[in-house]
């Protein structure tokens, strides 16, 4: 009697993504805050400001969205998280998946390169995905093409891994003013921040503190019974995302349903951005090619002390305990030093 030998072949092909990244700026300049093309920026400004997207639509300039407003329910909370992708943002993906909960990341461009894989699995989990720049500069710091730049590049960051050009962005450090959100809005983007800072940014580099001070934050907004609200946190260390867990976990536990920003702007398709469409396809973009990589990334941007790449020096950190925003404490502090060091 013959044998049946059944041969069973798992499959042994695996996908290479393969992205493009030669039009990347050259890694971040080792003292400056202010980007990657500081010399030589594109001169694009013109191009947004001028007739040829005059048809195409503008978002209203109506100051920066905080809050969760347009989404119906007493417990409703809109939850993101800046700064990634990182190697840490695969944990929370998987719990989020495990609460099938949606929420916003704005990623760094710069990041994009190293976990572009990352950035894919995030959008393809259905998280809402926005533009916080190329490099987390200070906006209102920058010239007008500076801005122009930070934004497209952040975009086509995005665009590279995900093909969609984004609606909206978070300005790093919440710094925005009336020039900066305008130029934005000539690149069809809005500006997107919150309304509660968890402040797991201050505190990361000390778990212990970390894990007293967040979740008493949020215990203290919980029981405030607070509705509508976006909160600040970061996947850019192991750390935020352990807090990050657990304070979503207060938030299903009080009742609260979490909403990415899609949805808190009642059904908003993030991703429609017809000025970034056409400014990509006028072949500008090529033609203004800044400085290119001329090696593998080896960096990454954020807070991240984890990383060991950049570090942010807080000379006061006794400042931030009784500033009630991420800009009053950048105005308390701009004096002493807030040195972001790429090492
Ligand atoms: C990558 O993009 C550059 C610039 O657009 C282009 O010149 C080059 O041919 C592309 N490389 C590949 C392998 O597609
Ligand atoms: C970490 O935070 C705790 C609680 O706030 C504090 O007691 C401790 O001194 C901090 N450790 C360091 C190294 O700053
Ligand atoms: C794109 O999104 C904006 C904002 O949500 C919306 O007003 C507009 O109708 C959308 N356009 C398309 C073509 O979906
Ligand atoms: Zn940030």
């Amino acid at each position: 009697m013959k044998s049946t030998v059944t041969l069973s072949l798992a499959c042994c092909v695996s996908i290479v993504a393969a992205y493009n990244w030669t039009w990347a700026p050259a890694a971040v300049s080792a003292s400056k805050e202010v980007g990657n093309h500081v010399a030589g920026v594109p001169a694009w400004t013109q191009w947004f400001g001028s007739s040829a997207v005059a048809d195409l639509q503008q978002p209203a300039l109506a100051g920066d969205v905080k809050t969760c407003v347009s989404s119906s329910g007493t417990k409703v909370w809109g939850s993101s998280f800046d700064d990634g992708p990182s190697d840490s943002t695969p944990k929370l993906l998987a719990y989020l998946a495990a609460k099938k909960i949606k929420l916003t990341f704005w990623v760094i461009g710069y990041n994009v390169l190293t976990n572009a894989d990352i950035l894919k699995q995030t959008y393809q989990s259905g998280h809402d995905i926005g533009i916080h720049t190329w490099s987390h500069p200070h906006l209102t710091q920058l010239s007008d093409d500076e801005v122009i730049a930070e934004l497209v590049y952040g975009a086509r960051s995005i665009y590279e891994v995900l093909g969609v050009w984004p609606r909206y962005f978070r300005p790093p450090y919440g710094d925005a003013d009336g020039r900066v959100r305008k130029l934005a809005a000539l690149v069809g983007l809005t500006s997107v921040t919150w309304s509660r800072d968890s402040q797991d940014w201050v505190y990361y580099g000390n778990t212990t503190a970390l894990n007293t001070v967040i979740p008493a934050n949020f215990r203290g907004w919980i029981g405030s019974g607070t509705n509508n609200d976006i909160s600040l946190e970061h996947d850019f260390a192991s750390a935020t995302v352990d807090v990050g867990i657990k304070v979503l976990d207060m938030l299903l536990t009080a009742g609260y349903t979490i909403k990415p920003l899609s949805e808190c702007l009642g059904g908003a398709d993030p991703y429609n951005n017809t000025i970034l469409t056409k400014f990509f396809a006028s072949g500008l973009f090529e033609s203004k090619l800044g400085p290119v990589l001329t090696a593998t990334p080896t960096g990454r941007l954020g807070f991240g002390a984890e990383t060991g790449t950049v570090r942010v020096v807080v000379a006061s950190q006794a400042a931030t305990s009784s500033a009630s925003s991420v800009s009053e404490w950048i105005a308390r502090v701009a004096n002493v030093a807030m040195l972001l060091r790429f090492v």
